[in-house]
């Protein structure tokens, strides 16, 4: 069965709730859809597991009822977040550490403590995105970030740091690219980064409070950084140990759809993660295959001949995606206990002016792992911060609309 259903799209309902305001991240999954999944499909659920959980949503809402939760994600900075959301922390000595940092950057920028020796990092391209100030200010930041003991309290500011990065950056504000402001614009930006953390910092503490009252169980959360298109790792998730799969995965490479790792690479170069610049290629599709591979979906198959009468190397690129995607179906399908459900999340994007019904592919890929289908329902994206247009032609001014509408796409194990 496969339904659009406008109440799905929860067009004014806060999607901040409880630590769901914590950081942005590219294509976020809305709260009320997992909620609302997990009243569906959950009701007896004791472990979900989400195979790209990006900044942990599903893991947060998993959690307030009483499931609990595991994750992976490639990307550090996105497992950061994740973790960070859902991690209770003890409010008082919260409390003392916050106070703690108030004062230190009082006493720093009324000159009470001196900083002429700060060790500024060096990574490429630092001062092609900070100016000298951020520069200085972030690493006196990161200076008592990096000295906090308790990891739970390290990573619940680390959190708020990677924002302030990203806000004191010379990047500009709304885009999930890397775009650097226009040079008259970079002159006169002076961020105020200790206001920035500041200001983070105190709107995550109300948020892990009231993410704490409402879930008020013995429940967690565990996150990894395993690929599940080469494996699944047996002493972390032993075969069908999962009563429920919810996940949003990418719906193309990073380097043509969404940049995960891009959108990522600042913060993480701040936090001293190597290689932060080639997430973007250990991401789905980051890698061209050349091999032909059998991909069991005649949808697929037929969407790919289209795609290569336009451009065969744009059919080259989505193979490579879907090789991968199969392959973590393949191996998430295992996961599952028998009548496990499985919920993704997922978009239809357009190449070359060809749809790619992705919804119809999951379902397939699904299928051959002895799943059947139970419903597709069809929402509206009115949040997700996306392009609803591009430019799939590389014609200048080319533009046509794509990614309006989200596939909800659910299957049960046989
Ligand atoms: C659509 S986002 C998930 C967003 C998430 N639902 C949320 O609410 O924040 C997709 C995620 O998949 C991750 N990803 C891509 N390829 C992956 C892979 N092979 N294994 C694990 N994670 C992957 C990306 O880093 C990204 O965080």
């Amino acid at each position: 069965m496969k339904y659009k259903d406008n109440s799905w799209d929860f067009r004014n309902s806060d999607t901040k709730e409880l630590t769901h305001c914590f950081h942005a991240y590219p294509a976020m999954m809305i709260p009320q859809i997992a909620r609302r999944l997990l009243k569906k499909y959950g009701s007896s659920a004791k472990t979900l597991f989400d195979p790209y959980c990006g900044s942990g949503t599903s893991l947060v809402e998993a959690n307030v009822k009483n499931i609990n939760a595991i994750g992976t994600d490639l990307n550090p900075l996105a497992r950061l977040i994740a973790k960070t959301k859902t991690t209770p922390i003890d409010i008082q000595t919260l409390d003392l550490y916050l106070k703690d940092f108030s004062d230190y950057s009082f006493n720093l920028l009324f000159n009470i403590q001196k900083s002429d020796s700060i060790v500024i990092p060096h990574f490429s391209n630092i001062d092609f995105w900070f100016n000298a100030s951020a520069k200085k200010y972030l690493s006196l930041i990161k200076i008592y970030v990096d000295n906090i003991k308790q990891l739970k309290i390290r990573n619940f500011f680390l959190t708020a740091f990677s924002e302030t990065v990203r806000e004191s950056s010379l990047t500009k504000k709304g885009e999930f690219k890397l775009i650097r402001i226009p040079e008259q614009k970079r002159e006169k930006f002076k961020p105020d980064s200790f206001g920035i953390m500041l200001s983070k910092l105190s709107r995550n503490k109300e948020g892990l409070l009231d993410f704490m009252k409402s879930k008020n169980n013995g429940s967690n959360s565990n996150i990894y950084d395993f690929n599940t298109v080469n494996f699944v790792p047996k002493d972390i998730i032993p075969d069908e140990s999962v009563d429920i799969v919810l996940t949003s995965p990418p719906y193309g490479d990073s380097r043509t759809t969404v940049a995960y790792g891009q959108y990522s690479r600042l913060a993480n170069q701040w936090m001293g993660i190597k290689d932060a610049s080639n997430i973007d290629k250990s991401l789905m599709g980051g890698v061209r295959y050349t091999n032909n591979y059998f991909i069991n979906s005649e949808h697929l198959q037929e969407t790919l001949d289209k795609i290569d009468k336009e451009d065969s190397k744009r059919r080259a690129e989505v193979e490579s995606f879907f090789i991968d995607y199969k392959n973590s179906i393949d191996n998430v399908s295992k996961t599952l206990r028998k009548k496990g459900i499985v919920c993704y999340v997922v978009g239809n994007r357009t190449v070359k002016n060809i749809n790619i019904p992705m919804d119809i592919i999951t379902q397939d890929f699904f299928n051959n792992n002895g799943f059947n289908h139970l419903e597709t329902i069809i929402r509206n994206i009115p949040n997700k911060r996306m392009p609803s247009q591009n430019s799939p032609s590389n014609i200048p001014g080319k533009k046509s609309s794509t990614m309006k509408n989200e596939f909800i796409v659910v299957c049960e194990k046989n």
